[in-house]
């Protein structure tokens, strides 16, 4: 909730929210972050899943008695375990999971990169559907939502782009499949964001591709808050409806 301060600041506090439990991964930084914020501010209580323990902590306190954070590694099945009991034992159980934890590691496919693949693989793919069958109990308990970050690369793909289009292009594939299987006691939605400026581009290793990445970002990019604004929207809507699938592309941005 916000309330202003004696100074007139508006101060988001999560202290006497009491609405649904959401579980964000990757909620250290960018889209996840945002969305956190995003979400308190709508009532909800809030569990921060991330790697970096002193980001999501910073976080949790800024936010309140009614957000946690859970040092939590989407590629390692029992940190997300953890963190579901946790949630269960602390908040009662997640009513929204926001399957947000993804890197883009952009390059031409060749073995320089096979590191690099794997690690999409497993973080954007393979970790939501960790974090998914993980918490699965708790979101059809009640009735639940799955919030899944895709991409425009998971409608388009390019040269560069082939593994981290391919996890996204997934992540559309197995969203589907699961919204036919879940329904009616679980929303799902797919959020494709175009180019949003965050920290994903900082961790590409290919320099060419790196800073051409980053000079597209820079020519045309919309904010974290914006997307969040949207996954905020989404998730209040009433029961009866879904917004399945959202693209959202900086106006400018042709593919
Ligand atoms: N920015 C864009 O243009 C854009 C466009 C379309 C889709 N998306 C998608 O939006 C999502 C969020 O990205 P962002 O743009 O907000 O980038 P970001 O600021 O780099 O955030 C990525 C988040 O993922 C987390 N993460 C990475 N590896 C993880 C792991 N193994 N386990 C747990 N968490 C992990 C990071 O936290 P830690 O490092 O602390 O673990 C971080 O909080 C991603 O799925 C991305 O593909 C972004």
């Amino acid at each position: 909730m916000t309330n202003p301060n004696e100074t007139g600041e508006t101060i988001l506090s999560t202290d006497q929210n009491t609405g649904p439990v959401a579980v964000i991964t990757g909620a250290s930084s960018g889209i996840g972050e945002a969305t956190a914020r995003a979400l308190a501010a709508d009532g909800c209580r809030l569990a921060l899943l991330a790697r970096r323990a002193d980001r999501i902590q910073a976080l949790a306190d800024e936010l309140g008695d009614g957000a946690i954070a859970i040092e939590a590694d989407v590629t390692d099945r029992d940190s997300i375990v953890a963190a579901a009991e946790r949630v269960e034992n602390e908040l009662g159980g997640a009513d929204i999971l926001v399957n947000n934890a993804g890197v883009m590691l952009l390059a031409p496919f060749t073995s320089d990169q096979k590191a690099e693949i794997r690690q999409m693989v497993e973080v954007n793919l393979l970790g939501a559907m960790t974090a998914t069958e993980v918490f699965l109990d708790q979101l059809r308990d009640g009735g639940g939502d799955l919030v899944n970050l895709s991409s425009v690369a998971g409608r388009t793909a390019r040269p560069g782009n082939a593994v981290y289009a391919a996890t996204k292009w997934g992540m559309n594939g197995w969203s589907e499949s699961l919204r036919q299987e879940l329904q009616p006691d679980i929303r799902v939605m797919v959020i494709e964001p175009g180019a949003v400026a965050t920290e994903l581009t900082d961790h590409i290793t290919h320099a060419d591709t790196k800073q051409a990445a980053e000079q597209m970002y820079e020519e045309m990019s919309i904010t974290a808050e914006d997307i969040a604004e949207v996954i905020a929207f989404a998730v209040n809507r009433p029961r009866r409806m879904t917004l399945n699938e959202i693209l959202i592309r900086p106006t400018g941005q042709a593919l």
